[in-house]
């Protein structure tokens, strides 16, 4: 089951700027069922640790003040091969060097501000999923 999932947030940037529904409309477009939606606004804390993994990275508190700004839309996201595709769909991390019609090309605006985010393996698919989403949310 874990394979067929990811997580999927859209960004305090894309939020802020209205774009959630655009970016929830392409979702789907591309065949994934969302099985889990919530919108909320990180501390400083949950932001933290959820990208504890960049904490020694020069980036870390500029990216933690990011997340912290405004609400963001966090999602489960669920369909075969659903890391890659999602990843696809996103478009390389810097919206400069991402494909034209991706969502970090459409709607990002710098390689930090770059309106989604999306699980990288599948490890940290389940890591980042329990993040946000507790068992009895993700039957
Ligand atoms: P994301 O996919 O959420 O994973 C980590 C985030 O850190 C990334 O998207 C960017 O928003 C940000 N990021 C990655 N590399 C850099 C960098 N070199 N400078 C600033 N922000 C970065």
């Amino acid at each position: 089951m874990s394979i067929k999932r990811t997580l999927a947030i859209i960004k305090p940037d894309a939020v802020v700027a209205g774009h959630t529904g655009k970016i929830i409309g392409e979702i789907e477009k591309n065949g994934f069922k969302i099985v889990a939606m919530k919108m909320l606004h990180l501390t400083i804390r949950q932001a933290e640790g959820f990208y504890a993994v960049h904490s020694e990275k020069p980036f870390f508190k500029d990216l933690v003040n990011f997340m912290t700004e405004g609400p963001i839309v966090t999602m489960i996201l669920e369909r075969e091969n659903s890391i890659l595709q999602w990843r696809a769909v996103m478009g390389a991390t810097d919206p400069a060097k991402a494909e034209e019609g991706t969502i970090r090309k459409t709607y990002g605006t710098s390689l930090q501000r770059n309106a989604v985010h999306g699980s990288d393996a599948e490890d940290t698919a389940g890591t980042e999923t329990r993040y946000f989403f507790n068992a009895m949310e993700t039957l």
